[in-house]
């Protein structure tokens, strides 16, 4: 039995519970590989036990080894590694890989596995090396494929309770990877591992690797965890979980310690390096407790024994310090400062460019971190994308295109000094295209920081400049676009015929960028107040003609939380599907009680939600049942069998 279900998210990153038999594990994590054989376990199980909830280990060697073998299937797997929390087994497919032949059956080794008690088996797949023959490549995964539906059958025919994991393969060969990634989609399997990335992570080929995991991920269903097999190295965590694996398994820990080699979350040391430091640059407790002299000095054995632990706790702190980033929002900073770590590592996070559309299905709308640029690279990250797509969701009938002198601090409108006026403004921005006046504020158009840019990167969005000046003149014909050089005078003589309320448009463009609809129509102008804060001078609340609350403006990312009138609101303006979460019966009464939404009461939704949108609870006929924020995409949200979908921010009787 696995649940599994996301708690916190940044870029395609999850944290999530996985819950397997009872055993609660937070993801992502690393699963330590374990030498099923206690004499050739160089690390205690004692500290395994302490730092891991999953490990992983061999039942092809347990198998294949008389005494091992005895003492699992007398006493299960959890008695001989010394366990008792959630142990996955590999099949025997990675000796396949090495050695190109192995003894045992592909249905023998599944029986092997649920007989000895394990929680998560693994099919006998074959880890195709990378740029084989196509012909190969496409022979490997057909025999791949059989054996995976035969496992699955046999699963299921003889009931049995472990759960399985089902590899993707396809050599270097993308096609055939979203082929395997579709089709083990179709099987069910519990967990997706990624398969045969080693050679490539082995070659610094990163850029493979990245591509492959994304190919993979397109095609794989989203509720469930993603294994990046054969990944130890902490250095490349933090790009695979924004890639959105969740599980790693590490057997670099201790392989490393054999020769000496000392991991750090940006690369790998050896000893001999380190040897002239006063102390390790690590506070773990072998590094806290040895100075590089004093353990170079050491017996080959215990020297192994230290390094493999300081290289287990690395690798476990890198973990916590991406899972910290995912609830902070700032994962994408922290990839990007991984990537300069190695250029090949960079490679690897520039393919992402190609993908980002698909990318930024998955990423937050709004982050409790400020977006920080380190580089070109940010430019194309998912929330300066989505800012250009939705750019296009201002409705435009008059435009100023302007520039403002880097200097003035952001957000403008609380720096620059203008005559406000009804015609749009947009100022141009080297990172965000251009930055409407009248949002400035709303995340991430205030919450960024940018240094002072070489010329080459301001011209970077030159191109998206002019296609969307292009799209605008076929909107409202050229007439109704003015390029005005400098921010000055031009803007009050413009304006002076006009006198308007300044807030009131801009709580109505702020709503038609988050929503995508006129909410605050003509009519609705002359009616709503806008309070601003008495002490900061910030917008603060919406208020209808009544004096009643319709939005709030959350102070950290301006974006509108509608109250119950302002759901209504929404949910008047907005046309069914948009911006729905559509549940079924059984959860109808819960919903409008104010209750938190499961994902599997939700029967469908509006297929292009963003994660941490405020969203509308509807019945199947469409009547309003609540309103809140959504934890998933709009796909996951038709995925997901387990966890929260919508955060209920009020219920409606
Ligand atoms: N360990 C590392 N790579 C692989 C792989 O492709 N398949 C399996 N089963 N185990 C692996
Ligand atoms: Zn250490």
């Amino acid at each position: 039995m696995m649940t599994f279900e996301i708690k916190h998210r940044d870029a395609m990153g999850r944290i999530g519970i996985l819950n397997i038999n009872g055993k609660k594990i937070e993801t992502p994590t690393i699963m330590p590989v374990i030498h099923p054989n206690q004499k050739k376990q160089i690390v205690s199980m004692d500290l395994i036990n302490k730092l891991a909830d999953v490990i992983i280990t061999n039942s092809y060697i347990t198998y294949k080894t008389k005494h091992l073998r005895e003492i699992a299937e007398e006493k299960g797997i959890h008695k001989l590694i010394g366990f008792d929390k959630v142990i996955v087994t590999d099949s025997g497919s990675f000796q396949l890989g090495v050695y190109g032949d192995i003894d045992v059956k592909p249905l023998e080794i599944i029986e092997f596995q649920e007989r000895i008690g394990v929680d998560v088996g693994t099919i006998l797949d074959i880890p195709t090396p990378p740029d084989v023959d196509r012909e190969k490549a496409e022979k490997d995964l057909e025999e791949t494929l059989r054996r995976a539906k035969a496992s699955i059958e046999l699963k299921k025919e003889r009931g049995f309770k472990l759960l399985l994991n089902g590899t993707i393969q396809g050599s270097t060969y993308l096609d055939l990877r979203q082929k395997s990634a579709k089709e083990m989609a179709k099987l069910g399997f519990d967990i997706y591992p990624i398969g045969a990335v080693v050679p490539l992570m082995e070659q610094y080929r990163y850029k493979d690797v990245a591509e492959i995991i994304i190919n993979s991920k397109m095609y794989l269903p989203t509720n469930k965890p993603v294994h990046l097999f054969g990944c130890g190295h902490p250095m490349l965590f933090a790009l695979a979980v924004a890639l959105g694996c969740d599980l790693f398994d590490s057997a670099a820990y201790a392989l490393y310690a054999k020769d000496d080699r000392y991991l750090t979350e940006r690369g790998t040391l050896h000893l001999d390096e380190l040897k002239d430091l006063k102390a390790f640059p690590c506070s773990c407790p072998v590094c806290s407790e040895y100075t590089p002299k004093e353990l170079a000095s050491l017996n080959k054995k215990d020297r192994e024994r230290l390094l493999a632990e300081h290289n287990l706790y690395v690798t476990f702190e890198e973990i916590n310090r991406i899972k910290q980033a995912i609830r902070d929002g700032s994962l994408w900073e922290l990839v990007e400062e991984r990537c300069r770590c190695h250029p090949k590592l960079l490679e690897g996070y520039r393919v992402l460019r190609k993908y980002m559309d698909y990318i930024e299905k998955f990423d937050p709308v709004t982050k409790k971190s400020a977006f920080f640029y380190s580089g070109v690279e940010s430019m194309f990250r998912p929330e300066v994308l989505r800012h250009k797509k939705r750019l296009k969701r201002i409705k435009y009938e008059k435009v100023y295109i302007t520039t403002v002198s880097s200097s003035i601090e952001k957000p403008y409108h609380e720096n620059l000094n203008v005559v406000e006026t009804d015609v749009d403004i947009l100022i141009k921005d080297p990172v965000f295209g251009f930055i409407p006046y009248y949002i400035d504020t709303v995340y991430p158009l205030s919450q960024h920081e940018v240094p002072e840019l070489f010329d080459h990167e301001k011209e970077m969005n030159n191109e998206f400049i002019d296609e969307f000046v292009n799209w605008l003149k076929k909107k409202i014909g050229e007439d109704n676009i003015l390029d005005i050089m400098t921010y000055n005078y031009y803007i009050n003589y413009f304006s002076a015929n006009k006198k308007i309320d300044a807030d009131a448009l801009r709580i109505r463009k702020m709503l038609q960028y988050q929503y995508g609809f006129d909410i605050i129509d003509d009519e609705l102008m002359d009616k709503i107040k806008v309070v601003r804060s008495k002490t900061t001078g910030r917008l603060r609340q919406v208020l209808d003609e009544n004096g009643n609350i319709l939005f709030s403006v959350r102070s950290n990312d301006n974006m509108l939380i509608p109250s119950e009138k302002g759901a209504k609101l929404l949910w008047e303006k907005i046309p069914f599907p948009k911006y729905r979460v559509v549940v079924n019966k059984e959860a109808e009464a819960f919903a409008r009680e104010g209750r938190n939404v499961f994902a599997k009461f939700v029967v469908d939704c509006d297929g292009e939600l963003r994660p941490y949108e405020e969203v509308l609870v509807v019945n199947e006929d469409d009547e309003l049942l609540a309103y809140g924020t959504t934890i998933l995409n709009g796909i996951e949200l038709r995925e997901f069998n387990y966890g929260l979908a919508v955060k209920v921010r009020g219920g409606i009787k």
